[in-house]
């Protein structure tokens, strides 16, 4: 009897269940979900390739350079890097007296306190400090931004999916927003149509406007997607300065793993090899 019970009770809850997928399953198809006007004008990130791609990329420190020199005269104003110092730039290739020159001659100073009277002051940044911020608050940035708060840049190539791509992407895809965009997907007031971008339009003007913005020391033509690349080259190392450390670690430690199973495998023959042999002797 029990049993019975048992039964009927299990066979009601797979009943729900099925019953209950099927209505799903005929709303889905009877009432398929409309995709959102963001969903239909948003675009991929564009095909980039960068130098530190693949299992065997590599920093080129000359982009990485420029890639600074674009952040420096482009982006600073308005987004910091609060998680790289400046003394780190010696890894892109700058000497000390340049890393100390970069510091000290920083257009935004670096925050402190008055030592006599314990007021908030500001100083000549040195290497052991970190890019200081470009708003003193979150409130003073949305209040210079159109309420959009600019995000801090340091990792920002693992904090949006397509990383760097996505950033030279939206960096590039500024446009005319298209003619049959819906008017409630227009931009607003103070924002910008780019198809890169979630909801498609957002608070940062276009950053990188014309070609030769900023002059290249090494003779490289300044054109807008060339910016465009070496500062989302450049954003890559802020995220992950070790990255070509972390890959040639890891060649490295497959050659061990390799030289290793060839040892046990060359001591296991040498190992048994008379017990082997001996058993041949017995077949034989
Ligand atoms: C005048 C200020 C300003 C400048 C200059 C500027 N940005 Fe922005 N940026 C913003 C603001 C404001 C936002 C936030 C936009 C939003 O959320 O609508 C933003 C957002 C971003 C985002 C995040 C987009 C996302 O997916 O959330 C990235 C990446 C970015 N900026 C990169 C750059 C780079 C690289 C430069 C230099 C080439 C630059 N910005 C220059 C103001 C600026």
């Amino acid at each position: 009897m029990v049993r019975f019970f048992g039964i009927l009770i299990g066979l009601f809850f797979a009943g729900m269940m099925v019953y209950s997928f099927g209505r799903g399953a005929v709303e889905y198809v009877s009432n398929p979900p409309v995709k959102a006007v963001e969903y239909q004008f948003h675009e991929k990130p564009k095909e980039v390739s960068f130098t530190s791609d693949g299992p065997f990329g590599k920093f080129d420190n000359q982009q990485l350079q420029r890639g600074f020199q674009v952040y420096k005269e482009v982006c600073a104003a308005c987004h910091g890097l609060r998680l790289v110092a400046f003394r780190n730039l010696a890894e892109l290739g700058y000497n000390e007296d340049e890393v100390k020159a970069i510091a000290a001659n920083w257009p935004i100073e670096t925050a402190d306190i008055d030592p006599n009277t314990g007021e908030a002051s500001t100083r000549p940044s040195i290497p052991a400090d970190k890019f200081p911020k470009p708003f003193a608050n979150n409130v003073a940035a949305a209040a210079a931004n159109n309420n959009a708060i600019p995000p801090d840049l340091s990792l920002i190539t693992k904090a949006r999916g397509g990383g760097a791509a996505y950033i030279y992407s939206l960096l590039t895809g500024y446009t005319q927003p298209p003619a049959d965009l819906p008017e409630a997907n227009r931009p607003g007031t103070g924002l910008h149509y780019n198809p890169y971008f979630a909801n498609l339009n957002l608070a940062m003007a276009q950053p990188i406007v014309a070609e030769d913005q900023v002059t290249y020391s090494d003779g490289t033509k300044a054109t807008m997607s060339q910016m465009a690349q070496d500062v989302s080259a450049f954003l890559i190392w802020t995220a992950e300065p070790s990255l070509i450390k972390q890959k040639q670690t890891g060649w490295a430690v497959l050659a061990f793993l390799l030289i290793a199973t060839i040892l046990a495998f060359l001591s296991y023959k040498s190992i048994w090899a008379d017990v082997k042999s001996e058993k041949k002797k017995k077949d034989a």
